[in-house]
């Protein structure tokens, strides 16, 4: 696919619409401006300060009454202020649809892909996608203030070939420097952009670790590593506004050099009536405005095109290569059946590997699991337990063998086929339990399709061994804060398996989720867990001995 249409996706269908809008709104600035450039000419007729024959106006502008022309310039003036306004608004819009676009992309990317890092996620939502979105308005700036230069420019030759090559000439002598500004602010705005990344994560990494940090007293370590990048950062931003700074100037004193010697130039070479180089001035004076504006939208594109262009790359790496990259396609979940029977599994040498992982974690695995029975998966830690139970819920597809779902009846479908019906049977209990700010009860019907009963939450409490809810001051409105904090790691399993319960799951899946519990709680757990089953299938993943004892199947990953 060619780069431009690959760029036009990239940005959408909306922003380009406001950018190409900055083309219109540019050549209407250039009319309101050469309206007043030539109502200056009759308005110095009506002050009696130049001969009409001096005027370049037709004859009906010459002998026009002061009201008349005051009325011109005033609707003039109206015209300017609301085309001013319309470029504002343009400006942040096509920014604003860039970004809200793009994060649409990166969540959705997100929530579909196997395997994603917040770190990357949060890096992509802020630092990349503000880059990109001030660089999509200086694009718009720079095609109204583009389209206004060369409009003006081309009225400055109509009035006077002579003084606009000039002029030229010496606008040329200064486009070296200015191309070698904009290097530097390249290179300012990657260095900024480096040590921002490095800032942000290494804080980020700190305040998750504050507690190790403190038992190994490296507080004033992390504070100057973090201070340094910080100082860093200062450094390059401080360097970028001094070389912006000089991008604004430039054109100022040109501007001046240029008044002047043009003057001069007028007088002696150009033959210009006095009141027609007032209307030559008031245009070179605009002009040099609108190249003032481009200097500065430039600037905008080069200092925002170090996180624009990552943001591009990663899109094109993840999502332009189509859908496989992208993430995986839409998962629907059928409607859960009311005689929902639990569901087995017979895997047929399966290996599997991470696209980035170099060796296969799982390689030539066979095993069955018949629908009501009990599967221990044990193996050290990295031996692969999570990515089998990730095969076994078709999040994870190998690269060979089969793994296929086992109905009751001797009926078996392949899993992918049957995903979408297996995994609202399912209760899911992982390693890190999931707990939002907010009520236990909310956190206790996360992604529940019902209301349950009071009955039936206190049922699955029990069973869970979460009697602690009752001595939380408020009970089941109790509210945990963010991750859960105010519980114990070994209260939040077992909530989230009391969540589990409450799916009315036909398997539960448990991935060390008896990890942080003493063996008391543990055993009784796994006494509750052998009533259950026959009637719903268990897999669980485990370090520890108690879950052995009610396993059918056990299988030792290495
Ligand atoms: N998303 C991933 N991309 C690449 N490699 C991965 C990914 N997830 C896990 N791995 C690798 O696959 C191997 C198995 O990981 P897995 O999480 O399945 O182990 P585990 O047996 O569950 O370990 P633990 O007991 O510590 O939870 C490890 O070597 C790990 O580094
Ligand atoms: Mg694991």
């Amino acid at each position: 696919m060619p780069l431009y249409k690959k760029l036009f996706l990239f940005t959408g269908r909306r922003v380009i619409g406001f950018v190409l809008a900055g083309i219109a709104l540019g050549i209407s600035l250039f009319a309101v401006e050469l309206a007043f450039a030539f109502s200056l000419q009759a308005f110095l007729l009506c002050l009696n300060i130049a001969l009409p024959s001096s005027a370049a106006l037709p004859d009906w502008a010459k002998n026009w009454p002061t009201s008349g022309v005051l009325g011109f310039i005033l609707v003039v003036g109206f015209a300017r202020a609301l085309l001013n306004w319309a470029v504002i608004y343009t400006q942040g819009a096509a920014g604003e649809e860039f970004r809200f676009l793009q994060r649409t992309r990166i969540l959705r990317w997100a929530f579909h892909s196997e395997s994603v890092s917040s770190w990357e996620v949060m890096t992509l939502f802020e630092p990349r996608v503000g880059g990109g979105m001030a660089a999509v308005s200086a694009v718009h700036g720079l095609t109204v203030q583009l389209t206004c230069a060369l409009m003006i420019l081309w009225a400055l030759f109509w009035i006077s070939p002579v003084l606009t090559m000039a002029v030229l000439a010496v606008m040329a002598l200064v486009f070296a420097p200015v191309r070698s500004i904009d290097k530097k602010i390249v290179e300012a705005a990657t260095g900024q952009t480096q040590a921002l990344g490095y800032t942000n994560h290494r804080l980020m990494m700190s305040l998750r670790n504050l507690l190790l940090i403190q038992i190994y007293g490296t507080q004033s370590l992390e504070e100057r590593h973090t201070r340094e990048s910080l100082a860093d950062y200062r450094h390059h931003a401080l360097r970028l506004f001094k070389v912006t700074g000089l991008k604004y100037a430039i054109p100022q004193f040109v501007g001046m050099f240029l008044i002047c010697v043009l003057t001069l130039a007028a007088n002696r070479h150009a033959h210009l009536s006095p009141v027609l180089l007032v209307t030559y001035f008031y245009l070179i004076v605009r002009m040099l405005g609108a190249v003032t504006g481009l200097n500065i939208t430039i600037s905008g594109i080069a200092s925002s095109w170090p996180e624009a262009s990552r943001l591009y790359e990663w899109w094109e790496k993840r999502s332009f290569d189509g859908p496989a990259a992208a993430g995986k396609r839409e998962l629907v979940l059928a409607p859960r059946r009311g005689d929902a029977k639990p569901v087995g599994w017979r895997l047929d040498a399966v290996t599997f590997t991470y696209p980035d992982g170099g060796r296969p974690v799982l390689q030539d695995l066979s095993l069955s699991v018949h629908p009501g029975q009990v599967l221990a998966i044990t193996g050290p830690s990295g031996s692969g337990k999570s990515t089998l139970l990730n095969v076994l819920l078709g999040g994870l597809v190998p690269e060979r063998g089969q793994v296929e779902a086992l109905l009751p009846g001797g009926l078996s479908l392949p899993l992918e086929a049957f995903r979408p019906e297996l995994l609202p049977l399912i209760g899911y209990v992982g390693p890190e339990s999931f707990m939002l700010e907010g009520t236990i009860r909310e956190n206790l019907i996360y992604g529940l399709q019902r209301a349950p009963a009071q009955a039936e939450i206190e049922s699955a409490l029990a069973k869970a061994e979460c009697a602690f809810v009752e001595d939380l001051a408020g009970g089941l409105s109790y509210r945990l804060t963010e991750q859960g904090q105010g519980l114990s790691a070994g209260q939040k399993q077992r909530l989230a398996l009391a969540r589990a319960l409450l799916r009315q799951p036909k398997v539960i899946i448990l991935d060390e989720a008896t990890s942080n519990l003493d063996s008391d709680t543990e055993e009784r757990l796994v006494d509750t867990l052998s009533r259950l089953k026959g009637e719903m299938t268990i897999v669980a993943a485990t370090h520890r001995k108690a879950l052995l004892r009610i396993a059918d199947h056990r299988i030792s990953l290495q």
